[in-house]
């Protein structure tokens, strides 16, 4: 049975096929990224407008590499949320309308649980009961499943997600949008000890997130230790978009980095940020008597929380498990799978489905 897999909640339009909810035929992602890179961010409008010039070239793209029809499609998975409004539509559209057209039957995919999915995308079996560190763009959450198609939020980000500030930090470094792969490439040469940024622990047992106050650090260190003497309070003019220079978390004036400090302050960040994420992911291991986690989502694609996971986890027998990067950014192969088994649980979408940027698991 092959499964039409859609996506298009952010700034990625991807389709795949996937026969019987485990096996990628094909997972096609058009990358709107060049379009959006100059502003430092998404822009909702731009994205929605690409996705529906890149949506019907994408499936095609896919029905052709799985070497099939759409006439041999038996379901249609699409992203119903969490996500841009206008993005998602695009896709939940489109998905409808083929629905329709070809008597294919539908079913809404969550992005989230999706995130979740990417391991099976990856040929691997979700482990029960576990527990899922989903870490993306618009997502820092902890989950424990209890079982398929159980969810228990145990923890979330109260503010930014960590993809969210791994970018924001990236542009205040001057790096390229979105900074999170360039961090993690960065980081690999700086001393992580550098620079002691503050561990946002919040309270000690508490499974919460907040990255906005490391991210506001990063900043105040560059403004106050980094800054050309005499230019330290004066960061408030905007520069233009994407440079080698420095804009504030919001906007503000460049503020050059010296090459050699660049490498230190990514490393440092990263070490705090990902200190926190493993800290919170194994305690909640540990409370819930769970032997295995899963790591989800794009910041899942970062080598370093990849590492220290595993061998912080080793120390205490937690096994963890993880998709390939390719599998952890946004694709439409996570989508199918995730469609596949809530169809497999009963679940099915009308005609009447709509977008929704916020659904919780
Ligand atoms: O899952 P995703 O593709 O989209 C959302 O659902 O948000 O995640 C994108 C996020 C971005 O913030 C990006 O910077 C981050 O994942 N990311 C990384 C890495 N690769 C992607 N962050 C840290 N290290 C990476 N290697
Ligand atoms: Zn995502």
């Amino acid at each position: 049975m092959y499964t039409l897999g859609i996506e298009t909640s952010c700034d990625e339009t991807a389709a795949a096929v996937v026969e019987d909810g485990v096996k990628v035929l094909s997972n096609v992602v058009a990358s709107q990224v060049d379009y959006h890179r100059k502003f430092g961010g998404v822009v909702p409008e731009i994205a929605s407008r690409k996705h529906l010039e890149y949506i019907i070239p994408v499936i095609r793209e896919a029905l052709s590499q799985a070497q099939i029809e759409l006439a041999d499609i038996s379901l249609i998975a699409v992203t119903a949320g969490p996500g841009l409004v206008g993005s998602l539509l695009v896709g939940v559209c489109t998905a409808k309308a083929m629905a329709y057209a070809r008597k294919i039957p539908l079913v809404a995919a969550n992005h989230i649980e999706g995130h979740i999915y990417g391991l099976v995308a990856d040929g691997q079996v979700l482990p029960y009961p576990s527990v899922a560190l989903v870490v993306s763009g618009g997502h820092t959450c902890l989950y424990l499943l209890p079982q398929p198609g159980e969810y228990r939020l145990l923890g979330q980000t109260r503010d930014d997600a960590v993809g969210e500030a791994y970018d924001k930090v990236g542009k205040v470094l001057g790096l390229s949008y979105p900074g999170g792969p360039v961090i993690d490439r960065l980081a690999a040469s700086g001393n992580p000890e550098a620079i002691p940024f503050p561990r946002p622990y919040l309270s000690k047992d508490s499974l919460d997130f907040s990255y906005s106050g490391l991210k506001t650090a990063v900043w105040y260190y560059i403004k106050q230790k980094v800054a050309p003497p005499g230019e330290e309070d004066s960061a408030d003019i905007d520069t233009k978009g994407a440079n080698p220079k420095v804009p504030a978390p919001g906007q503000g004036r460049a503020i050059p980095i010296p090459k050699n400090q660049l490498a230190d302050i990514a490393a440092s960040f990263q070490e705090a940020a990902i200190e926190v994420l493993v800290h919170k992911t194994l305690l909640a291991a540990k409370r819930n008597n769970v032997c295995t986690v899963i790591l989800a989502g794009g910041v899942a694609a970062n080598r370093r929380l990849k590492e220290k996971m595993t061998v912080d986890a080793q120390a205490t027998g937690v096994e963890v498990l993880y998709p390939r990067p390719g599998l952890c950014t946004d694709n439409a192969a996570m989508i199918a799978c995730a469609g596949y088994a809530r169809y497999r649980r009963g679940n099915v979408a009308d005609l009447s489905l709509n977008a929704a940027s916020s659904w919780p698991l």
